[in-house]
């Protein structure tokens, strides 16, 4: 693996990380206050190649590699976490699968506008009864003859959800097959039998709107499935290696804005006649931090660099996202307790971290199942 940055992953790089320092830090304490979706930020970002950074330009994306993509959504996240996780659900939970396993006439139809920004994507895969344990899946397609399918069912905790206008749907065409029996499926949020909950209220990312969806006697035409009928899981589980190498991204992030927060108020805060920089029971906290942070970030880039390659790299994307999440969520905790009660306000950023890391450790996939794939991956199962 080569850790010298191709000229083009350096500019997916500054790219991201000149438009995060002048256009979204300056939102993100106000989209977190105002859970606002910051919908203008997505259509630049759009139109500056982020939102399908790793779609063939044939197919309207910028072309790159996942290498330049987890660059740009660290930078990205690094300003305002919310942002980053809608630009990583439209990157690798709806364009990646489209691109790996869509019909031209698929690519031709979705991948153009959600790599622009045009359009916005959103993965419906959990329910209220199947979280870890997607394929207990129970939202159910019936084939309606020529008609296509009849969609039935509810998904929880839909990202991007209420303002998506594509949604990426898995559901039972085989009850009777279990995970077998699951399909996939691209839906167009304004068909009528589509309709979403209110946003639900989080404790942070507070500009990704998300929400339930519930499916009534939604039709779709027989060119919504994206894969083969009952190919639905594999498919799921695959663009979900690709979306923790994302989410593992985002965390690294987060863990940077703490850590970099942290370290200007340590060298402006004075106690004792010195910066507490000085001290050693801060200096050693910054240590460990800004250690971990490289040691995460190698395991995203590895990651990254095993998708590129081709092959199965499931167990490297488990790795990278367990170690990003949990280094989010220790930098964030060692962040707070470096601003002493300043860091339990709402004045400054750092409570925001911490607020925004906690997710990482939840969704697509928690660290149990990170844990779990992990160990199937190093001992066979
Ligand atoms: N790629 C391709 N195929 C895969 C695969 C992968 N990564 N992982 C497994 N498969 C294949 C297996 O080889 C197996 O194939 P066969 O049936 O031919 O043998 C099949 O898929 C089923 O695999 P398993 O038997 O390993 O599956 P399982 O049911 O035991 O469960 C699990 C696996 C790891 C628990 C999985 O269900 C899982 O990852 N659960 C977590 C779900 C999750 O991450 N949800 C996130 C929701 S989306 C979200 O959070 C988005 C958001 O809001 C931002």
């Amino acid at each position: 693996m080569d850790l010298e940055l191709t000229p083009e992953q350096q500019m997916a790089r500054d790219t991201a990380r000149d438009f995060a320092a002048r256009e979204v830090l300056p939102r993100a304490a106000d989209i977190d206050r105002r859970h606002a979706f910051p919908g203008d930020l997505i259509g630049k970002l759009g139109a500056l190649g982020m939102m399908g950074v790793a779609v063939p330009q044939a197919w309207g994306g910028a072309g790159m590699d996942t290498v330049a993509y987890v660059l740009a959504l660290e930078e990205i996240s690094r300003a305002c976490a919310a942002t980053g996780v809608i630009m990583s659900v439209n990157n690798s939970l709806v364009c990646g699968p489209i691109a790996t396993h869509g019909t031209d006439a698929q690519k031709r139809a979705w991948l153009p506008d959600l790599a622009s920004g045009r359009k916005l994507g959103c993965f419906a895969l959990s329910e209220p009864e199947s979280g870890s344990d997607a394929g207990a899946l129970r939202t159910s397609a019936r084939q309606a003859g020529d008609a296509g399918w009849i969609l039935n069912g509810t998904k929880n905790f839909v990202t991007n959800g209420p303002v998506a206008d594509v949604v990426l749907l898995l559901a039972s065409t085989d009850a009777t097959a279990g995970a077998k029996g699951i399909s996939a499926f691209i839906v167009d949020a304004r068909n009528p039998g589509l309709k979403f909950g209110p946003p639900d209220d989080k404790l942070g990312i507070r500009g990704a709107p998300c929400a339930q969806l519930f499916l009534t006697d939604a039709q779709v035409p027989s060119e919504a499935m994206l894969g083969a009928p009952g190919f639905g899981y594999k498919l799921a589980l695959g663009a979900l290696d690709g979306g923790r190498i994302g989410i593992a991204a985002q965390a690294l992030g987060i863990a940077r804005a703490a850590f970099e927060d942290a370290t200007q108020y340590a060298l402006e805060r004075k106690t004792f006649g010195q910066p507490i920089a000085r001290h050693q029971a801060i200096e050693f906290k910054l240590a460990d931090m800004s250690t971990e942070i490289d040691a995460a970030r190698l395991m995203i880039w590895r990651a990254a660099t095993k998708k590129d390659q081709g092959g199965r790299y499931t167990t490297e994307a488990a790795m990278a996202k367990l170690l990003a999440s949990e280094v989010a969520n220790r930098v964030a905790k060692e962040a707070v307790q470096v601003f002493g009660g300043y860091g339990y306000l709402t004045d400054f950023p750092v409570e925001r971290h911490f607020r925004d890391a906690k997710i990482t450790e939840i969704y697509e996939g928690t660290s149990e199942i990170q844990r779990l794939v992990i160990a199937r991956g190093v001992l066979g199962a």
